[in-house]
């Protein structure tokens, strides 16, 4: 018999086996300096284009100022407990009528992690009778939640109305067989490439099937959307979907998450989240923080004005000097470009250490073999002038890609870094 351990020992697995080439530098890097677009990596100031404070609410001062008084006032532990026995407060009902009238509808529920959160979510909605029907593109807490599901499950091709149609069409033959339901998921903006799901289609297909819609909303919530409610609102849906969710963890630069749906849903998942049933209560000071930063997103339309300022002159810029950004249709801006692992490595080096430009890096297995995908995440607290330093840091590494420097000096990379 095997040790258990023996397959960890020899793999890492597929982004752990880079590891040594890659931990502190590509992977586990430590950002310094207050969250903004300017931060500091090992030592050198960076323009930062991998956090996800869309409207620049990290390090407002009012929010730092409230959220202060709130560790003052209660403390880190406050309320003690999960939700059901000893950790429910006013104000924890306050937020969730707050989040629930902004997102129009009836009620809400906070979550103390969007990912721990959806896969509760899913996992209470559905019953081994069900079928679950999935964006194969989705988020890993979709996932997660969706390997937790006794009954059967069918994919459909990334945002393609025909696939889900053809999977809908097998999940109804086989409810009207096991006597469940469907549950349909989407994300309302993916977030590694930023199209927007298309929900009104997914919406409409409701006339011809009978399933409830579940969509996770985290990169579309603050961002999308007339008055920022999302991406239900943003294409006229906000109705059609039975479960909206969203995560405090990006436009609300906090920690924890909701769901919102009719009042009958909320009180049957109130009962029946085990991710909440079980576990501690979201602590005051995040649910104080949350209000302040939900006030902010509703009062303040000038921070949503900005980041798309900023993500419009960002991406028109890259479009118009001929770089791919693929088909998003939100803040989050794709870069691909062809190259190997190790060129790509020698590109993020070069783009940080010389040109100052700190963004994410996404290769094979998460995207296909020679394909390099840099992540761009405008916020509300970027410049004019810094997507212009990034555009033309841009246009030279793309010339050195193209001339072969990063074929050169990424076998000098990998020397450097103890290979
Ligand atoms: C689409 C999506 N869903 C859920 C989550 C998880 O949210 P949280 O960070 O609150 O756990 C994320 C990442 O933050 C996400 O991108």
């Amino acid at each position: 018999m095997k040790d258990l351990f023996e397959k960890i020992y020899k793999d890492k697995g597929p982004l752990g086996k880079w590891a040594s080439q890659a931990e502190g530098y590509f992977v586990f890097p430590k950002l310094e300096g207050q969250i903004s677009n300017r931060m500091k990596f090992q030592g050198k100031d960076v323009i930062t284009w991998s956090i996800n404070d869309y409207l620049g609410l990290a390090n407002h001062p009012e929010v730092r100022k409230v959220d202060a008084e709130a560790g003052i006032a209660y403390g880190s532990a406050y309320p003690m407990g999960a939700r059901m026995m000893s950790g429910h407060t006013d104000l924890h009902e306050t937020l969730q009528n707050e989040l629930a009238e902004f997102v129009n509808k009836e009620a809400a529920y906070l979550l103390n992690f969007g990912y721990q959160g959806m896969v509760s979510t899913i996992d209470a909605l559905v019953n081994k009778h069900d079928i679950i029907v999935y964006d194969v593109d989705a988020h890993a807490c979709i996932i997660d939640g969706v390997r937790l599901h006794m009954g059967k499950r069918f994919t459909y091709k990334h945002n393609d109305v025909e696939s889900l149609e053809k999977n809908l069409d097998r999940a109804t033959k086989m409810a009207e067989q096991t006597g469940g339901g469907i549950l349909v998921i989407s994300e309302g903006v993916f977030g590694m490439r930023g199209e927007q799901g298309k929900l009104k289609e997914i919406a409409d297909l409701k006339k011809k099937y009978n399933f409830r819609f579940l969509v996770d909303d985290a990169h579309g919530f603050g961002t999308q959307g007339k008055t920022g409610a999302g991406t239900g609102e943003e294409q006229g849906v906000q109705d059609d979907i039975d479960v909206y969710f969203a995560t405090f963890a990006k436009s609300m630069a906090g920690t924890g998450a909701f769901i919102a749906a009719d009042q009958e849903i909320i009180d049957y998942l109130k009962y029946n989240l085990r991710s909440q049933m079980f576990a501690k209560s979201l602590q005051m000071q995040l649910v104080v923080g949350a209000r302040k930063r939900l006030e902010m997103l509703k009062t303040m339309p000038e921070l949503k004005e900005k980041l798309w300022e900023n993500t419009n002159a960002l991406q028109n810029g890259l479009k118009k000097r001929g770089f791919d950004i693929g088909t998003t249709q939100s803040c989050v801006t794709p870069v691909y470009l062809k190259g190997s692992i190790p060129e790509a490595m020698a590109l993020v080096k070069d783009l940080r250490e010389n040109f100052g430009i700190f963004c994410s890096i996404v290769v094979y297995p998460v995207i296909p073999k020679g394909l390099i995908l840099l992540r761009l995440i405008p916020t509300a607290t970027h410049t004019l002038e810094d997507v212009q330093i990034t555009l033309d840091a841009f246009e030279a590494i793309r010339a050195r890609l193209e001339n072969g420097t990063y074929k050169r000096l990424s076998a000098a990379v990998m020397a450097a870094m103890g290979e």
